[in-house]
């Protein structure tokens, strides 16, 4: 709450404050290029409560409920610390609290329990999918039960105390699979006490988007005892260290003149920046209101921004972020609002001395400062303000604010972990020079890496590796994993596309058939996991989510009709059969 208080107080010179403050708060969030500096200095500021809310500041999702939302209560399962030998526990079977939250009402004799695995977020976020979403879909439909399962290391399930590097050698994609498994083995569920409802003699699904989405496809390969059936939701089951082709979906989907422009003022300041001329460099950064920015790097960060927002976007405008939109309506003004004061006479004398060495340098350059001033008023507007009164903006846009060892700090923490250790995504620019960029491209993979060697020192017991060990990840299969009942849904205008199974780059692009035991689907125009929010059945979905939904219905229910027949199934493909048990 106090953030938003803070974007608003910095936001009331904008003409369309009302606006932004929706979109700022989203745009500063939903960013997986978030400078951490900002991110903590945001956090600090805010309480518990809306902490509790906001665990995807870096993640790739943005949190669905605002602060005032009631929230159904949480329960706990007593849950090992570690499921590996090699890294044991403190004292033998030593457990932590690990959260999760039930819905039985639509309950059935006989129902599956659907398990919706929280990722990399405080599984506080994913709320909604329990009470309107894909959860309370599947289970209406089929007389199920619905849970939202905690990760561990993020909102209120930590097995260590800490967050120092040896306290995160526990933090492993298999060891979040196995709490899983554990749970759905052994779990006694409050009010039903009375029934046996553990897998495998009941069927459990899993279900999940993104990292959480990729985690469903795992989990039915190397644990398909335990679940009968798995929805990957914009799953990225390729983990990839140069994961430049993020902005591909936005520069192919995106409208094309908001491209076309943010791609020649990228050109535009990089080759300012390239000339290295203090007085260009620091005129430059004054007009975009980050004067006190010292490195590049770190400035041109902070332009990036604005691209994080594209992914929030959601079909249901009530929690989807509207930051992206924004940012093209600057982008494509030909001039700065007027109430914007933004001054580009510096930097027009600036660059007048050296506009013959620019390149692309247009003959008449006053339009292009028109409209590189809506741009400017833009990011000070959104982005600098963001920066609260009593940090510098070194402070917020730099890369040196990674102190910290307490459990506060999970909401970024956690997931840098985990990309320094198993996944990769270093968000960059093109490795092609001759590529269109949306980023400067002075952002590599160095830049966007060094997290991982300055927030986790070498401890005792653990270590981070010099790059991230992609194949702890890869082994399952990356882009060509698929099983018998595990279902991928996609979005085509996903940032994450590039990393699932529906890439342009996987060996079977246009192939691979969608078909009940196999469901392959790709959302026309859908971004990220837009299958798992849904509206309650008094209000109509968009076509196409609606269709989705119908579609998820029916494959299930075919699975299902597996599980009561499955005693007289037996497999002809190369997937061996297993017997789960006995039908009674
Ligand atoms: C972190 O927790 C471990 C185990 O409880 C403890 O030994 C260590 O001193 C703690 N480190 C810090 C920096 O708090
Ligand atoms: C559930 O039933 C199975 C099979 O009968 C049994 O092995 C398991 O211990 C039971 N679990 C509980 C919690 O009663
Ligand atoms: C961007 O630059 C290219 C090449 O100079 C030019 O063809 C194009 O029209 C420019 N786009 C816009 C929107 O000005
Ligand atoms: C930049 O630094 C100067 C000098 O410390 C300070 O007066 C000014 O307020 C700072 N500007 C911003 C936008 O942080
Ligand atoms: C990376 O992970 C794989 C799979 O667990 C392992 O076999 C390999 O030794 C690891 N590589 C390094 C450099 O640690």
């Amino acid at each position: 709450m106090l953030v938003q208080t803070l974007l608003v107080a910095a936001l009331s010179a904008s003409a369309t404050a009302s606006q932004c403050t929706l979109h700022s708060s989203h745009l500063v969030k939903g960013s997986p290029t978030l400078p951490i500096g900002l991110l903590k200095t945001l956090l600090e500021r805010e309480d518990e409560d809306a902490r509790e809310l906001d665990g995807a500041y870096t993640g790739q999702q943005l949190p669905f409920l605002s602060p005032s939302t009631a929230l159904p209560v949480a329960h706990t399962f007593d849950q090992l610390v570690s499921h590996d030998d090699a890294v044991p526990p403190p004292q033998p079977g030593a457990t932590f609290k690990q959260r999760y939250w039930l819905d039985a009402q639509y309950y059935k004799p006989g129902g599956p329990v659907f398990l919706l695995g929280g990722g990399e977020t405080s599984g506080a976020n994913r709320i909604p999918f329990l009470t309107q979403g894909i959860l309370r879909i599947l289970a209406e439909a089929t007389g199920g039960i619905g849970i939202i399962h905690e990760h561990r290391y993020y909102g209120k399930s930590f097995p260590v105390q800490n967050l120092t590097t040896d306290s995160y050698r526990y933090l492993t994609t298999l060891q979040s699979l196995q709490d899983e498994v554990y749970f759905a083995k052994n779990i006694i569920l409050p009010g039903l006490e009375h029934l046996n409802l553990t897998a495998p003699h009941t069927p459990w699904i899993r279900i999940g988007g993104s990292y959480a989405g990729a985690q469903s496809a795992f989990a039915r390969k190397l644990f398909p005892e335990v679940w009968w059936g798995a929805i990957a939701s914009s799953a990225v089951t390729k983990a990839i260290v140069d994961y430049w082709e993020y902005y591909e979906p936005i520069r192919l989907n995106g409208p094309p003149e908001c491209i076309s422009r943010l791609i020649n003022h990228t050109a535009l300041i990089d080759s300012l920046l390239a000339l290295h001329s203090p007085l260009v460099t620091s005129t430059l950064k004054s007009f975009f209101g980050l004067p006190n920015v010292t490195l590049d790097e770190d400035f041109v960060n902070a332009l990036s921004l604005p691209l994080g927002s594209y992914q929030g976007q959601n079909w249901d405008p009530k929690v989807g972020s509207h930051g992206f939109q924004a940012f093209c309506a600057a982008i494509e003004q030909d001039d700065a609002p007027s109430s914007t004061f933004v001054s580009s006479s510096a930097l027009e004398a600036g660059i007048e001395g050296v506009a013959h060495l620019l390149p692309h340098w247009p003959k008449d350059p006053r339009n292009k400062f028109g409209q590189l001033k809506s741009y400017a008023a833009f990011i000070r507007d959104t982005i600098a303000s963001a920066c609260p009164a009593g940090a510098s903006q070194d402070e917020c846009f730099g890369t040196d604010e990674y102190g910290g060892y307490g459990l506060e700090e999970a909401p970024w923490k956690s997931w840098s972990y985990q990309f320094c250790t198993e996944w990769g995504y270093f968000i960059a620019s093109p490795p092609s020079p001759s590529h269109p960029s949306l980023i400067s491209r002075l952002l590599k993979t160095d830049y966007v890496g060094q997290v991982c060697r300055k927030a986790f020192p070498a401890g005792e017991l653990n270590r981070v590796p010099k790059e991230p060990n992609v194949t702890m990840i890869n082994q399952y299969g990356g882009f060509r994993l698929r099983e018998e009942r595990l279902a991928y849904i996609d979005g085509s205008a996903d940032p994450w596309l590039y990393a699932t199974p529906h890439s342009p780059n996987a060996p079977h692009h246009g192939k691979r058939r969608d078909t009940l035991k196999r469901p392959f689907k790709l959302i026309p125009g859908g971004v990220h996991h837009w299958d798992e929010n849904g509206f309650p059945p008094s209000q109509t979905e968009p076509p196409e989510i609606a269709h989705i939904h119908a579609e998820e219905v029916e494959f299930v229910k075919a699975w299902l009709r597996e599980w009561k027949e499955r005693g007289r199934w037996r497999w002809k493909g190369k997937g061996e059969w297993k017997e789960v048990g006995r039908w009674d």
